[in-house]
């Protein structure tokens, strides 16, 4: 008997996007990244071995510097890595030239930073807008409704950034990364520039388009009660994932 159906419920379930699947969306193989500081060598990863269940929401922890940055920059191509593996949905962004990296970020990726990144002069539709005007394939009237309600932003779409709270900015952000139902958000310190209200209305989204969308996230922090929103947290210390590595 297969391992899948063995998982099957005997009967037909109802749909549920919390039902995982077991395939990983991100899988990294010793990968390391060398930044190069004039004559210095700067090893930001030394042999990381990370995987990501699709439907996953992960957070990443660990002390400044540590690495967790340069990991997602190279795990949605933003870096080159300097050796090892990165697969993301299946295709090796090692082996990738620049061009064909970029089309692979800009359909199965989604960024959300800390600094929120939106475009001044557009109001919230035109910054969700272009980007699937732009990476996406033509405009989705139904896809844009469904992501703007649920992330509360109905009635500020006629807004600039300037005329938004930094929460509601970094849900147009949000919007814009999902917009185009890429395999995967990754986010560095989505909350960073947020004050405790606008951090839970921030994370409690995410947490919903995870459950409610299936949505697999990746997402840097340092607040411990931000992590508590995700599923798994992982450690890094100095360049590799420390989970499971007995303390010395
Ligand atoms: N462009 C760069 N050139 C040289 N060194 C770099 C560069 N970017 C990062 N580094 C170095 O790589 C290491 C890892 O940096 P990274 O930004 O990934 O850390 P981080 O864990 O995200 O830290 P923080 O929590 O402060 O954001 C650090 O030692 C950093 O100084
Ligand atoms: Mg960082």
């Amino acid at each position: 008997m297969s391992i899948t159906s063995t998982i099957r419920p005997p009967t037909e379930a109802p749909f549920s996007t919390r039902d995982l699947r077991v395939e990983p969306i991100v899988v990294t193989e010793n990968l390391w990244k060398l930044y190069h500081a004039g004559k210095v060598e700067v090893p930001a990863l030394r042999g990381v071995n990370f995987k990501v269940l699709t439907g996953e929401f992960v957070s990443v922890m660990g002390p400044s510097g540590c690495g967790k940055s340069s990991l997602l920059y190279v795990l949605g191509g933003l870096a080159q890595a300097s050796r090892g593996h990165v697969l993301v949905d299946g295709n090796d962004l090692v082996n990738m030239g620049d061009a064909e990296r970029t089309k692979l970020r800009r359909h199965k990726i989604g960024f959300v930073f800390q600094r929120f990144n939106l475009l001044p002069t557009l109001d919230a539709r035109g910054n969700i807008a272009i980007a699937q005007h732009i990476y996406g394939d033509g405009f989705d009237p139904h896809r844009f409704e469904v992501i703007t309600k649920m992330l509360g932003l109905t009635d500020r779409l006629k807004h600039r950034p300037s005329e938004m709270s930094g929460g509601e900015q970094q849900r147009v952000a949000i919007a814009r990364a999902i917009v185009n139902e890429p395999k995967i958000i990754l986010a560095d310190e989505p909350t960073g520039n947020l004050d405790t209200q606008n951090s839970e209305i921030v994370l409690s989204m995410l947490s919903q388009l995870n459950k409610e969308l299936g949505q697999t996230i990746v997402m840097i922090t340092h607040n411990p009660e931000a992590a508590a929103y995700s599923n798994r947290v992982v450690h890094m210390r100095d360049g590799v994932i420390v989970d499971g590595v007995p303390a010395d």
